[in-house]
């Protein structure tokens, strides 16, 4: 049966409001290669990363054809030694894995923070003093931002590189002066674009080796390095722009919703679902609860029978997925929190059309959905 209410239902520009850049590419007729648009798309980037940030100091933008080549991209660009081991959380895309073992290194999968359900630096550094790992890569899971600040401090202390995936953490992820942060602008992003992604990094060189990469290897007329193609075309650099004149908007239909949500799962099911520890998105991007005691795929079938789409996001955690388990090496005698989650995960639907109405009856439902599942 189709969902009456889906999960994900992009929120993009209209053809009238794509219209002014898309002429203007047509002008100059320059549809990719770092053109005009991906240009003055990254300096619009620069310019809000750099708002949300008391730190002073140059940020440089690499853009991407999407978040994953952006991630494979960063880990090529930092100098990390062949075969690196890199360290990971199990609760993440595939993506975050996948683009490690493309690069070249091997992904170490580790348990996360039972409340933050994200790779901590106190984690990273139980795990850093009983094997070796040459890089950290934590996970903004679901959208809230990592703490960059003590990211850096992690990185100073232990001299660890480290790499924030914060695909679904525009504009909220700081870029730390140590550690680069990569974003994706999937069309199911609140940035979203179609498909794209970004490196921000303060090391300047990382963004310029990064861009390098994108383009084959190219310096200078001449390949250094095996490159790749990953250059973000004019027209997606064209939504991008769009959607950045629409961000106000786009930003308070999310935050709209994301409150009703508060409101009324608080009222209805105030202690069968479990939420994310932390401060949430300034633009949130998924809402995604834990059901402790029962089987998130129950659920979620029970709650598709009375015609509401959700998903398990992240899920199975990395640690489960075949192929990635058969590259990875997993850290820990057990991952008991990333298995908790795996089992327990709902995403629940979250997007800016959605009404009171909506909201009520996907909370109505989802609590005969447990009702039903627990029987
Ligand atoms: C945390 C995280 N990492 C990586 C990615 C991959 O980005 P993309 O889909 O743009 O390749 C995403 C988005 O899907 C994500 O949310």
């Amino acid at each position: 049966m189709n969902a009456a209410l889906p999960c994900l239902v992009p929120d993009m520009p209209s053809v009238l409001e794509l219209q002014p850049y898309l002429r203007s590419m047509d002008q100059v007729a320059w549809y990719t290669n770092f053109g005009p648009l991906a240009q003055k798309f990254e300096s619009r980037l620069t310019r809000v990363l750099r708002r949300r940030d008391r730190r002073t100091g140059s940020i440089g933008i690499c853009t991407t054809s999407s978040g994953t080549m952006a991630l494979e991209l960063a880990l090529g660009a930092m100098n990390l030694p062949p075969k690196g081991r890199v360290l990971v959380p199990a609760v993440a895309l595939p993506a975050t894995a996948t683009a490690v073992i493309r690069a070249g290194f091997v992904p170490l999968v580790c348990d996360v923070d039972p409340q933050h359900w994200v790779l901590t630096p106190e984690i990273a550094e139980k795990h850093i003093g009983k094997t070796r790992v040459d890089a950290v890569l934590p996970v903004a899971a679901f959208g809230p931002s990592l703490d960059s600040r003590a990211w850096d401090e992690f990185s100073a202390r232990t001299g660890m590189p480290v790499l924030i995936d914060a695909g679904a953490a525009y504009p909220d992820q700081t870029v730390g002066d140590r550690c680069p942060v990569v974003f994706s602008f999937h069309a199911t992003k609140v940035l979203g674009i179609g498909e794209g992604g970004a490196l921000a990094a303060r090391d300047l060189q990382i963004t310029t080796r990064a861009k390098c990469l994108s383009n084959f290897g190219f310096t200078e007329g001449e390949v250094l390095v095996p490159g790749t193609n990953a250059k973000l075309s004019e027209y997606h650099a064209a939504v991008g722009l769009a959607q950045l004149d629409r961000w106000a908007g786009i930003v308070q239909r999310r935050q709209a919703v994301w409150r009703l949500y508060d409101e009324i799962l608080h009222e209805v099911l105030p202690e069968q679902v479990v939420r994310q520890a932390g401060k949430p998105s300034s633009a949130p991007s998924l809402m995604v609860v834990a059901i402790p005691g029962l089987p998130a795929a129950r659920v979620l079938d029970r709650l598709e029978m009375r015609g509401i789409q959700g998903r398990q996001w992240y899920c199975p955690a990395l640690h489960l997925q075949p192929g990635i388990r058969d590259h990875a090496e997993i850290v820990g005698d057990q991952l008991p929190h990333a298995d908790f989650l795996s089992e327990h995960i709902i995403g629940l639907p979250f997007h800016s059309r959605m009404t009171r109405e909506d909201v009520s009856a996907v909370t109505r439902k989802l609590a005969a959905a447990i009702e039903d599942a627990a029987q």
